[in-house]
């Protein structure tokens, strides 16, 4: 099977390009990446793929790279909320343009389509509601990162219903694991620990996000990509709702520090509340499970990995940390 897989030099997308090498010899892959601030080359290295640098909205490019493939997993995007609040304008071009020229590629050549997108689709819940996310959740987009992402979901099934076209979609909720950029959660509280830099969390620090690791979302995707049925919808999430002050703290006591030394600052535009996914359809349908059940164990290896790779993290960190300072304090 030959995989066009767009994003893939940033956090997910080079997750998935690893887990499929390890478990997987018998695909071949093709990146596309622009090698935007959040895409690094590095995080392939070794990996025996075929590297190609461009933009998802290069029309001419994307033409040959789909006309050679036998399926496209779409993970390229702008993916970070606070940016989209600084400027929308790059979401609108990869997140709508970019996916829109996908999409005709694909239809064009008749090619197997998965589009990786997101549970901010579905807009927040309060903290005491019993929902969850489940596929029939209307959209209700907060944000501009994720009223595109909304926006891109809804071109990939219109391109299904009006032109026939084989994709499936899958919402997932927050992610974590090792190689995500310094600007998401996780990372910046591990990072800042390094440098003896106390978590930073906003408003009151009682937003509720729903964690998965990293691979245990790529095993779902690879899931719906091979047994999901066309037009479908599949939520991805591992039922692990946490606060962030409860993330900030499990991360003080992994460092052995005061687990209420946290700083909250200046709370995010439109903050959504709470996420929280059901994901039945993916359990029951499809037969899968996280394998990395327990957060607190994935949360140790992520820490793990980040001590033991700052070459990798720490070239970022300054100017991310300083357009923090500049948004927020
Ligand atoms: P990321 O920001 O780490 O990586 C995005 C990658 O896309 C980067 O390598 C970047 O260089 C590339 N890219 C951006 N614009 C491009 C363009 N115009 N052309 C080609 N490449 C381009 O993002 P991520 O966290 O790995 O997210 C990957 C996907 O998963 C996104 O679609 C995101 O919406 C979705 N998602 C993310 C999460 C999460 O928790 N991070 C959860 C659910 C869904
Ligand atoms: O739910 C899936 C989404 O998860 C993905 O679609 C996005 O691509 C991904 O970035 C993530 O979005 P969030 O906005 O939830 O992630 P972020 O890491 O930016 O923030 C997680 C929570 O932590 C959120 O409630 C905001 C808060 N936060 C974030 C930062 C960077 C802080 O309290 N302090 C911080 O310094």
């Amino acid at each position: 099977m030959r995989l066009l897989v767009t994003g893939g030099a940033g956090f997910i997308g080079s997750n998935f390009v690893r887990l499929t090498t390890a478990e997987r010899p018998d695909v071949s892959m093709t990146v596309l990446d622009r090698l935007t601030y959040a895409g690094d080359r590095r995080s392939l290295d070794g990996l025996p793929i075929r590297f190609v640098e461009g933009d998802i909205a290069d029309r001419d490019l994307v033409e040959e790279l789909v006309r050679e493939a036998d399926a496209v997993v779409h993970f390229a995007a702008e993916s970070h909320n606070d940016n989209s609040i600084a400027d929308p304008s790059p979401f609108v071009h990869t997140n709508l343009v970019g996916t829109f020229t996908l999409l005709e590629a694909a239809r064009r050549h008749g090619t197997r389509f998965h589009h990786i997108s997101t549970d901010e689709v579905y807009g927040d819940l309060q903290l005491d509601d019993p929902a969850r996310f489940t596929p029939e959740t209307p959209y209700n987009p907060s944000s501009p990162y994720s009223s595109t992402k909304a926006g891109s979901d809804l071109l990939v099934r219109a391109w299904v219903r009006s032109f026939g076209l084989e994709a499936t979609i899958s919402n997932c909720s927050n992610n974590y694991g090792p190689y995500q950029h310094v600007e998401k959660f996780i990372p910046r509280q591990i990072t800042g620990l390094i440098d003896g830099v106390r978590p930073r969390v906003y408003g009151s620090g009682a937003n509720v996000r729903d964690w998965i690791h990293v691979d245990d979302h790529n095993r779902a995707v690879w899931s719906v990509l091979e047994r999901g049925r066309i037009g479908e919808t599949y939520l991805i999430g591992a039922d692990c709702e946490l606060s962030n002050l409860e993330v900030a703290r499990a991360l003080l006591e992994a460092f052995g520090r005061d687990p209420d030394d946290i700083e909250l600052v200046a709370d995010r535009p439109g903050h959504d509340l709470r996420y929280a996914i059901d994901a039945s359809r993916l359990r029951d349908e499809l037969g899968w499970r996280p394998s990395h059940p327990s957060f607190r164990d994935g949360l140790l290896s992520t820490v793990d990995w980040y001590r033991e790779n700052e070459e990798w993290w720490r070239p970022a960190k300054a100017a991310v940390e300083a357009s923090y300072a500049a948004r927020h304090q």
